[in-house]
């Protein structure tokens, strides 16, 4: 086996991807077409990616393992990592995909291996990505070979869980399987399984359509749990000590690029009712930061108030805003005739933040990072007679006796 490889998408997956590689002893051009990450690849001054991913940037590049490319460059394994967003209306975006496979098509050579991880609809791979390939190397369609796996990764622990997670690689035949396969042992220690391309396709939406149904189950409960005064919160805890029950927290939305366009990826094609559980827990999820708009609206006493929203990000942990709840509910409040200022700690966004505070009427906790915790603490006297919103269900009612109002998502509403 060649220990020579090409990344095309050196960005949050394929980063860490590339370095890896390096780590394991291959030779790896990280290419990519934005210029300036490709000059901060080189000089191993990478800005936005984890530590550990920092850290082995700088070992790969000093071993003169890791070299950056703008432009296509060939080699025996090629990995795609490029994103795959939504259309505006809706649809998977595969523009920057059908472009890096014809960009790594006019360098391909007969018997190289195109893997693709970039998140797609089912039949991609050996659908758009093979039929670019074949187009732009000029090779016979059928000689193309191609594979797909996909990350499945925790933000902030990139590295670890690229290492230690099982790994589905999916291949048009045994051979391809196994020399993708013996790429990704070079440094997984989970499972590798491999199985045919459409399937691997398959396997990674239904993972995050099953994260987002769960969330959709607790969040439509908390809906329902509003129209009879129950406390959501407590009432899944109670149903949690069932051995066969594990509601998911509710909260005020689901956000991240993954968890909102890979259900809409799997429904592609899918005609009628079929796809009807997908869909509404899509739309159920989505709904959320008008809910919590409304409940904010309905606890202010003037209109407009200024609503500081604290956290920004996804959810906790996370400085990613990609489809993020709390800029949804920002827009809903706006429309409500309300005022907005945002505060994360970890994205990071907004100035301190006591002095936000000063200018605020309503706190609203919609992202439960650790800097938060023990929130009544840290502002002291600052948030009395503030309204206090929490979507969280981490704040405790008792520390805010002295808000001139506190309401919190799932719990019954507490009187001025
Ligand atoms: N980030 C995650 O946590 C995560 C997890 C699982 C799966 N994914 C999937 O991985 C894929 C990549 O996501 P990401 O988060 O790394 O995206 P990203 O935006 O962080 O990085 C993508 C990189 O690709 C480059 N690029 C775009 N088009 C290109 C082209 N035609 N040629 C060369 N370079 C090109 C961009 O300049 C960018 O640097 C997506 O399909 C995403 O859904 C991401």
């Amino acid at each position: 086996m060649s220990n020579r490889l090409t990344v095309t998408g050196a960005g949050r997956i394929g980063l860490p991807l590339a370095v890896l590689a390096a780590k394991s002893g291959y030779e790896v051009v990280a290419v990519d077409r934005d210029p300036d990450l490709v000059a901060a690849i080189g000089a191993a001054a990478v800005t936005g990616q984890e530590p550990e991913v920092a850290e082995l940037l700088d070992e790969a590049v000093a071993s003169g393992r890791l070299t950056a490319s703008t432009e296509p460059t060939a080699a025996p394994l090629q990995v795609i990592c490029v994103p795959s967003p939504l259309t505006a209306d809706g649809h998977a975006d595969l523009a920057a995909l059908e472009e890096a496979a014809e960009s790594v098509g006019s360098v391909l050579r007969d018997g190289d291996l195109v893997v693709v991880e970039t998140t797609v609809p089912v039949g991609t791979t050996e659908g758009l990505v093979r039929t670019a390939l074949a187009k732009a190397s000029g090779l016979a369609p059928e000689s193309i070979r191609v594979a797909y796996s996909p990350e499945r990764l925790l933000p902030g622990q990139t590295i670890a869980e690229l290492i230690s997670n099982a790994r589905v690689v999916g291949a048009m035949t045994d051979a391809d399987g196994a020399e993708a396969e013996a790429f990704y042992r070079s440094f997984v220690q989970g499972e590798v399984i491999t199985t045919d391309t459409a399937t691997a396709e398959f396997v990674k939406l239904s993972e995050n359509a099953y994260r987002d149904i769960n969330i959709a189950i607790a969040n439509s409960l908390l809906l329902v749990a509003r129209a009879s005064g129950v406390d959501v919160h407590e009432a899944r805890r109670i149903a949690n000590l069932h051995p066969r029950v594990e509601l998911l927290a509710p909260g005020p939305g689901v956000g991240g690029h993954c968890l909102t366009s890979d259900p809409i990826f799997l429904l592609d094609g899918t005609e009628g009712p079929d796809g009807e559980l997908i869909a509404s827990a899509r739309s159920i999820n989505d709904r959320m930061p008008a809910v919590v708009a409304q409940e904010i609206d309905t606890l202010t006493t003037r209109r407009p108030s200024t609503v500081l929203i604290l956290g920004t990000a996804y959810k906790a942990g996370v400085g990613d805003e990609r489809e993020s709840p709390s800029l949804a509910l920002g827009v809903e409040l706006e429309a409500l005739g309300h005022r907005v200022l945002l505060h994360d700690t970890v994205v990071p966004r907004g100035d301190d933040l006591a002095s936000m505070v000063r200018d605020a009427d309503v706190l609203a906790l919609l992202v439960a990072h650790d800097a938060y915790a023990g929130l009544h603490d840290q502002l002291g006297q600052a948030s009395d007679g503030l309204i206090v919103y929490d979507a969280t269900g981490t704040l405790d009612a008792a520390d805010w006796t002295a808000a001139a109002r506190f309401g919190a998502l799932g719990r019954p509403q507490i009187a001025p």
